[in-house]
């Protein structure tokens, strides 16, 4: 009698733990984010893909290798830049390996294409750089967010203090694609409405680097300043030839800050001295961007730019949104409207998400000092795209 009570008493227990156990192990398994980091890891914008895919781990690794109590698992695809690429390998992250969450690109042209796949899928898409504009401007959705810029930011801020600083007449050169095109347009339309007047457009086709034809015909024009969009190899090529063209000492050359970040080491000294507009700087007080500088020359043994800025914050951002679901399921509506309300506490400066799910930030001037991009002042405070075309 004792034995069969004791018997029954086990069982009882047996079946409490098992009941605790097979719950939890449910809830584990829904507990995993699958993220989809499809960037560049080859090419001209290789060191871009690079620093965004270290910043991002970098934020997880601080979180023990979770984010919102949730184990990540990486799937990773190296998009060379190439649009025509592009559909094809957001669909095989989606598809294939089902991720909950399209990380990516530096690409303009490749972001776009994932955009369109992330809207046919209702797949979130968290992009920590592309600028294109449309992305959250006439193509914005609710599940597309992005933790870097628009194109126009960064121009439209260095269109006002080339003004400022008293030229009137400008060249613009850059690679003819979005990116490009659009940096151009924001530089334009500051530039001309203090006064200025863009005298010409210049364009090679991405990502093409002999430059030599278009110093010779900025030389013939005589331009009082000149404005540039490059990034990554080719600006480091860029900077170097109009410097050896010796343009530099006649023609002050401007450019969204892209033109110097990351790319210093690689320009010798010939960047020395130039100014640009970014969202990011060397030189800021917020603690965020000391501990954040660190913990990225401790794991990586160099030092941050932009790019690995940008990742970190998408993963702050996705960890955001993440903290605001309840329950072992990924609930993307929840997610989206944590992200939405998220406060990004930025090595940049805290940023919070404009309607268009895009960073309202502050755009530093700063000048080149050394292998420095040193903060010389805040060129536009608080500036948010216009979104011109986003119905959300
Ligand atoms: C872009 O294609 O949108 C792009 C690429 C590189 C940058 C900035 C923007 O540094």
């Amino acid at each position: 009698m004792r034995k069969k009570q004791q018997e029954k008493a086990c069982r009882a227990v047996l079946a409490v733990v098992i009941g605790v156990l097979v719950p939890l192990g449910a809830a584990q398994a829904a507990e995993k984010v699958k993220v989809g980091l499809m960037l560049p890891y080859t090419g001209t914008y290789a060191a871009l893909g690079n620093a965004i895919t270290n910043g991002f781990k970098q934020h997880v690794a601080e979180q023990g290798g979770t984010l919102g109590g949730r184990e990540v698992e990486y799937f990773v695809v190296d998009d060379e830049s190439d649009p025509s690429k592009a559909t094809e390998n957001a669909s095989k992250l989606v598809k294939r390996d089902q991720v909950d969450v399209l990380v990516g690109t530096v690409h303009s042209g490749v972001a776009l294409a994932m955009a369109k796949v992330a809207r046919d899928t209702k797949t979130l898409l968290i992009i920590p750089n592309a600028g294109a504009d449309e992305l959250t401007g006439p193509l914005c959705a609710p599940n597309i967010f992005r933790s870097s810029f628009t194109n126009w930011q960064p121009a439209y801020a260095m269109g006002n203090v080339a003004a400022e600083r008293g030229h009137k007449n400008a060249v613009t050169l850059t690679w003819k694609y979005a990116a490009g095109e659009q940096a151009v347009a924001g530089f334009k339309e500051a530039f001309e409405k203090a006064g200025g007047k863009v005298a010409k457009e210049l364009y090679l086709p991405f990502p093409n680097v002999e430059f030599q034809p278009f110093l010779t015909e900025i030389a013939n024009l005589k331009p009082d300043a000149v404005f540039v969009f490059f990034a990554g190899g080719g600006a480091a090529k860029f900077v170097k030839d109009y410097d050896a063209a010796g343009l530099k000492k006649s023609i002050p050359l401007y450019g969204s800050g892209f033109l110097t970040d990351g790319t210093l080491d690689a320009m010798g000294g010939s960047g020395e001295s130039l100014l640009t507009t970014l969202h990011y700087a060397d030189g800021l007080s917020h603690a965020k961007d000391a501990s954040f500088r660190t913990g990225y020359a401790t794991s990586y043994k160099m030092q941050p730019d932009v790019y690995a800025v940008q990742g970190y914050d998408a993963a702050q951002l996705l960890r955001s949104g993440l903290e605001g679901v309840k329950g072992g399921k990924l609930d993307q509506a929840a997610m989206i409207k944590a992200m939405e309300a998220a406060k990004i506490d930025s090595p940049r400066g805290a940023f919070t998400m404009s309607k268009a799910h895009n960073p309202v930030q502050d755009i530093y001037l700063r000048k080149v000092e050394g292998r420095d991009n040193k903060l010389v002042g805040i060129a536009e405070k608080a500036l948010a795209d216009p979104a011109r075309g986003c119905k959300m």
